[in-house]
C-alpha cells in the first residue's frame, strides 16, 4: 500500500470534494464535518462518479412516523439511481435481490439486525499530517 500526499486540508472545502488519480485509479476525498474520506469515484452498482452524490444525513427510525437524522453528510447517495453508501466503509444497505414485488412474511427486528446490502464502495485510509491529507492506496 503506497501512501500518497494529495493535497492540503484547505484545499478540499468543508462539504466539498475532490478527485485525485491514484494509480490509474480516480479516488474522490471529501471533507466532511472536519474528517477527510476517500472512495473510489465509482458506484459499485453501474459506476456513476461518486464525485457527484448527494452527502447526505443518516435516517434512523425508532418506530413508525418517527424518524431521526445523525451523522449529517456522511452518506453517500448516488447520482444515478439514489442508492446510499456509508463514507466511513463504503456500506451499502439496500439489497436489489429483496426488491421485488410479491408477499413476504414480516417480523419486527432492530435496524442493527437487518442485512446489509451485496454493494460496497471501495474506501481508503485517510491521514493527516502537517495539513496535508494523505491517502493509502
Ligand atoms: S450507479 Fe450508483 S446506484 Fe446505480
Amino acid at each position: 500500500m503506497a501512501r500518497h500526499i494529495v493535497a492540503r486540508t484547505s484545499d478540499i472545502p468543508a462539504g466539498g470534494n475532490k478527485v485525485f488519480g491514484l494509480e490509474g485509479r480516480d479516488v474522490v476525498v471529501f471533507h466532511v464535518n472536519g474528517e477527510f474520506f476517500a472512495l473510489l469515484n465509482r458506484c459499485p452498482h453501474e459506476g456513476a462518479p461518486l464525485e457527484k452524490a448527494a452527502c447526505v444525513a443518516r435516517l434512523t427510525s425508532p418506530e413508525p412516523g418517527i424518524y431521526q437524522r445523525d451523522r449529517v453528510g456522511e452518506m453517500l447517495r448516488c447520482p444515478w439511481h439514489g442508492w446510499e453508501f456509508d463514507m466511513r466503509n463504503g456500506q451499502s444497505w439496500f439489497d436489489p435481490n429483496r426488491f421485488k414485488i410479491r408477499s413476504y412474511p414480516v417480523a419486527v427486528e432492530s435496524g442493527e439486525e437487518l442485512q446489509k446490502g451485496p454493494y460496497v464502495a471501495e474506501t481508503f485510509p485517510v491521514h493527516i499530517e502537517d495539513n496535508y491529507i494523505i491517502v493509502d492506496v
